[in-house]
């Protein structure tokens, strides 16, 4: 097992009925910003529910904040917060709000354009963001109890991540009646991203983390079980409660403690959203099937360990049991109602050099080991086809 230090400060909340108690972490005299999407908090009731929970206090409301959050968007709300003393940024919604709402908090308290720290991120260390907080409404891409966020900018058509370790939230709220409004694109987009999520922080090489491989794996058993179950039962509770527990869990540096982690899917898949615009759940049943069949021969161990711990594939030789597990990979992401192939998507191969040169402009070699060149980016852009 490698060394690691783990420290999650965030506090979850979780459960029916748990919004109504955020005022329990919020001192009165704070002045609130809330955040949320497009609207479907006001359609679904749980806006209403965190402004009578939020009676009495000042609030001051930014709605509008886009699937994959754009600069340009999150850059009028970072005007707003300069002028206020926001005490606490609260984000009701998804990954993207939350997202965004990393980025406000930042760049709030940075006084040259917040694009900088995006792309040269020695620069966070300068900045102290804004407090934040958030109410989950779909469980994915476990942004409330993380310290990242994946900002877009369509002007330069580019898609980066940033973390910056103050942007844990200070408490989230999962209440898992607040995702039975989901439709089944965002059921699916989000049982994905979980299920790759950990795959990138298990599907490496073996590191001897027999507990951080046990719990990886029974995320991914969960997810198996109620993912399709989830897609026609959306407003199960039990469901629910199972698939918002495995996404936060999926990605809050429980399961990385101690191993590799790859995140080449993620990637690759950050580059198809900025390209074509596809969700990024969409990205990574794509991407994700034929990253594992090139990269087979480097991953092989921990491939056949998750071929028969979570698909029971035990029979055969080495590369029929590898070539099963990606099989059943693919067609679990497509049970979900994925299209794992970008020609589903009328997209063809003109775009990958430009892809691969992005790569190979930023001097990036992807996975566990820096293995992944921008050639094999190509080869595994050509095998998603
Ligand atoms: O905007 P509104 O109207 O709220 O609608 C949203 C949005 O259209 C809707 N939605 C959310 N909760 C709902 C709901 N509709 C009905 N009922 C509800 N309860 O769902 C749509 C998608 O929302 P979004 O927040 O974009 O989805 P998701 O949570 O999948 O977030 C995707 C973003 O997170 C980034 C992705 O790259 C992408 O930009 N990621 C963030 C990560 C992180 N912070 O650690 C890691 C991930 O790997 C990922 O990259
Ligand atoms: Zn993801």
């Amino acid at each position: 097992m490698n060394n690691f230090t783990f420290k999650n400060p965030t506090k979850l909340i979780f459960g029916k009925g748990q919004i109504a108690k955020i005022t329990e972490e919020i001192t009165k005299d704070t002045k609130v910003m809330l955040t949320y999407g497009g609207g479907s908090i006001k359609s679904n009731g749980i806006y209403d529910q965190v402004i009578e929970a939020l009676k009495g206090y000042t609030v001051i409301e930014f709605g509008g904040i886009e699937a994959n959050p754009q600069y340009s968007t999150l850059m009028k709300a970072v005007e707003i917060g300069k002028k206020e003393n926001i005490g606490l940024l609260l984000a009701v919604g998804g990954g993207s709000t939350i997202d965004g709402t990393k980025f406000i908090a930042t760049a709030i308290n940075y006084e040259s354009d917040p694009w900088e720290f995006m792309v040269d991120q020695s620069i966070l260390k300068e900045i102290t963001p804004v407090k934040l907080a958030s109410v989950l409404t779909l469980p994915a891409t476990g942004s409330e109890m993380n310290c990242g966020a994946v900002i877009s900018k369509k002007e330069s058509g580019e898609k980066f991540a940033f973390m910056h370790p103050l942007n844990y939230p200070q408490f989230s709220v999962l209440d898992p009646q607040a995702c039975f409004s989901l439709p089944k694109r965002q059921v699916a987009n989000g049982v994905v991203d979980t299920f790759v999520h950990t795959l990138e922080q298990y599907l490496t090489y073996p590191a001897n983390g027999m507990v951080q491989d046990r719990f990886a794996e029974g995320i991914l058993l969960t997810l198996k079980d109620i993912g399709a179950k989830l897609l026609e039962n959306p407003t199960s509770y039990d469901l629910m409660s199972n698939f918002m527990f495995s996404a936060t869990m999926g990605l809050n540096g429980f399961i990385a403690m101690g191993v590799p982690e790859d995140w080449a899917t993620h990637m690759i898949g950050h580059e198809l959203t900025a390209f074509y615009g596809l969700d990024h759940g969409v990205t990574l049943a794509i991407v994700g099937p034929s990253l594992i069949n090139v990269m087979r021969e480097e991953k092989k161990e921990k491939i056949l360990q998750y071929g028969e711990r979570v698909w029971d594939i035990t029979s055969g030789g080495e590369q029929e049991r590898i070539d099963a597990t990606i099989a059943a990979t693919r067609s679990f992401y497509e049970k979900m109602g994925m299209k794992t192939r970008l020609s589903e998507h009328g997209i063809n191969a003109d775009d990958f050099a430009t892809i691969a040169g992005r790569f190979e402009s930023r001097g990036w070699n992807l996975g566990e080991n820096q293995s992944i060149t921008p050639a094999k980016v190509i080869d595994i852009l050509n095998g998603a086809l």
